[in-house]
């Protein structure tokens, strides 16, 4: 019997799209579909794909490409630069979901690895937009630090670890604007899962102890953790079939069915899962959902995750085989039905930019 409910306006603040130089992965719009897919309303895409969002030329090339394609609403990360590119900050903040800074390395070429770089970067930003970071063990310390420092809204993305969130429950407790994202892989899989996975394991950060992996779990029960994010970053199959294979995992379109397995199994309540993935980033981020913009689930459906019925170009999934409980029937955003019956049903330009000239 199906069991139909409704998740209001889903938001997944940490995408990779890809497109753009490099569309041999994926596209804005195979990517926004495979959101829709996800029951997703609205993605934010990270500025670490080439040519990085990392200066005005870059963010208007990339909100053109979106608008033209994309099925589902969205916003851009502006990213930090190496090079120093803080002088346009308060000309882009006001268009942009927020700026991204990776502290620790990854895929791309932004890591600003220097505490006073990243200062630089943190005393320029405008109040008023949400700083994403990226940052991992004692990095996490560094960051807190300039958070005291300027008083900055911090979004701490794919916290990994118990330590890291040791760190960020006294920051919280101190009282620091800070908030926490984790994502599906971390939370269903951990080192162990490696010799099994193979590169379809490898992510930044790398999949941790089943310790970390169950402090992550208290941390989304307590409500510690405010936001589940995927960290969609597809990479084709060849790439990641390489010798040298690159990080990253596809996430949209598994992120849901696999929180609601756990509300299934009596892990989450669906509340909370709603707080994870729609309230709580659209909080964060100050952001207020269009009238009659939904996912309609069936928390009975019961089947096991397969690449075959994805819609990310990447067509792999690090889940593939897994046994999930709830499936996404269809997507509904201002009133339009967008997703159905497994197809994509808005055209390309639908979806809209949810900071475009916005206030900040
Ligand atoms: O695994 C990852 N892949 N982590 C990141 O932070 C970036 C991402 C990508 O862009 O591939
Ligand atoms: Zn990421």
């Amino acid at each position: 019997m199906a069991r139909l409910v409704i998740i209001p306006a889903m938001l997944d603040p940490h995408t990779h799209l890809r497109d753009l130089d490099w569309s041999h992965k994926a596209t804005f719009a195979s990517e926004t579909a495979a959101a829709l897919a996800g029951g997703y309303w609205a993605v934010f895409d990270m500025p670490n794909t080439p040519p990085t969002t990392t200066d005005p030329v870059a963010l208007a090339r990339k909100q053109a490409a979106l608008r033209a394609a994309a099925v589902c609403d969205w916003g851009i990360y502006y990213g930090a630069a190496q090079s120093g590119n803080m002088e346009s900050y308060d000309d882009v903040a006001g268009q942009v979901c927020g700026l991204k800074i990776y502290n620790n390395a990854t895929t791309g070429n932004l890591l600003i690895a220097e505490q006073g770089q990243r200062a630089h970067h943190y005393a320029a930003w405008p109040t008023g937009r949400v700083i994403a970071v990226h940052a991992e063990d004692e990095t996490v310390l560094d960051i807190l630090q300039l958070v005291r420092q300027y008083r900055k809204r911090t979004h701490f993305v794919h916290i990994s670890t118990a330590a890291e969130l040791d760190y960020l429950r006294a920051a919280k407790e101190e009282g620091l604007p800070v908030t926490i994202g984790v994502c599906p892989h971390h939370l269903y899989l951990t080192e162990a899962d490696l010799p099994a996975l193979g590169s379809f394991g490898l992510m930044k950060p790398g999949l941790k102890a089943p310790a970390d992996r169950d402090a992550l779990w208290a941390g989304l029960q307590s409500g510690l953790v405010d936001v589940v994010e995927s960290d969609h970053a597809p990479h084709t199959l060849a790439e990641k079939q390489s010798s040298q294979p690159p990080y990253g995992v596809p996430g949209l379109e598994t992120t849901l069915p696999l929180l609601l397995t756990a509300v299934q199994a009596g892990r989450l309540t669906l509340e909370r899962v709603i707080e994870l993935v729609a309230l709580n980033p659209r909080r964060i981020w100050g952001i207020e959902a269009p009238p009659d913009t939904y996912a309609l689930v069936d928390l009975e459906a019961d089947y096991v995750l397969e690449r075959a019925r994805l819609h990310t170009a990447c067509g792999w999934t690090p889940f593939e085989g897994l046994r999930v409980r709830g499936r996404v029937r269809e997507t509904w955003i201002r009133g339009r039905r967008v997703f159905a019956d497994d197809q994509v049903l808005a055209l390309p330009g639908f979806g809209q930019d949810l900071f475009r000239d916005s206030v900040c």
